[in-house]
């Protein structure tokens, strides 16, 4: 049994078209073809594991598109899946054929990558950098602290790497980490260390999953002209989160 959707979301600007013109919302419960259907202005769906979160925002994604609101060029769809990001794909497909790989759909890291690669130079990497996985990180990191004499009994690497994993999330790239936070690790060298790091990075065109993000982040921060051809060019926006 489905349960039903709590939509918080202004009222629709016209009334909806007839349900006949668009067969789709017949597979749809009440709250979910409510859902689908309002298309001004901001709207969030909450409802609970495998209710159909993920359908609604599908089948949303394509009636945009089968009533003209956006092309599929105007459309950012973040998924949580790579599965979820092809069964868009394909459902749009089915509507407005190939023009559907003109949607840009994906995980945040793999919309966060696209967006890198057309920028690259603005991060000092070069457009076909490649994406560190852990493996590769711990054995880059290790390299590093061996150099520095940082003793990996006392300060594992994995240690290490969640410590700098965890400034990235929070958008500080080395000179904004504040010393008194940073003079508690590894005798004092884990700034030093963070800044090591992210130079190698450099030096290799790599990155990880966090300077993915936080690339971006400082991208958009500091050329607004960039942000706002972004902000120009997506119409629509949908995360499913
Ligand atoms: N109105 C509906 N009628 C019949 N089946 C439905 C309906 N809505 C969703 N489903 C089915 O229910 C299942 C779960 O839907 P969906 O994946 O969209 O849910 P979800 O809320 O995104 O789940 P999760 O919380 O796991 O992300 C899917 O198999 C989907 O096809
Ligand atoms: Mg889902």
């Amino acid at each position: 049994m489905l349960q039903p959707m709590s939509i918080v979301a202004p009222a629709p600007a016209a009334p909806a078209p007839p349900a006949s013109n668009f067969p789709y919302l017949a597979t749809l419960n009440p709250a979910q073809a409510a859902a689908v259907q309002t298309l001004d202005g901001p709207l969030l769906v909450l409802a609970g594991a495998g209710t159909g979160k993920t359908r609604v925002l599908t089948t949303r994604l394509a009636h945009l598109i089968h009533t003209r609101r956006a092309w599929p060029s105007q459309i950012l769809a973040v998924t949580f899946t790579n599965k979820a990001a092809r069964e868009m794909r394909e459902r749009v497909g089915a509507l407005v054929g190939p023009m559907a790989q003109d949607l840009w759909i994906g995980t945040f890291h793999a919309l966060a990558a696209r967006i890198l690669r057309r920028h690259a130079e603005l991060a000092g990497l070069k457009p076909n950098f490649t994406i560190l996985d852990t493996d590769d990180q711990l054995r880059l990191l290790k390299q590093l602290m061996q150099a520095d004499g940082i003793d990996d009994k006392r300060w594992p690497a994995r240690v290490l790497l969640g410590v700098i994993e965890r400034w990235k999330d929070r958008g500080l790239t080395p000179d904004k980490v504040s010393t008194d936070e940073a003079d508690e690790l590894a005798g004092g060298r884990a700034l030093a260390l963070y800044r090591a790091y992210q130079e190698r990075l450099r030096t290799v065109n790599a990155c990880d999953f966090g300077d993915l993000m936080l690339h971006n982040v400082n991208l958009f921060t500091a050329h607004a002209e960039i942000l706002e051809s972004y902000q120009k060019r997506f119409h629509y926006l949908l995360v499913d989160e």
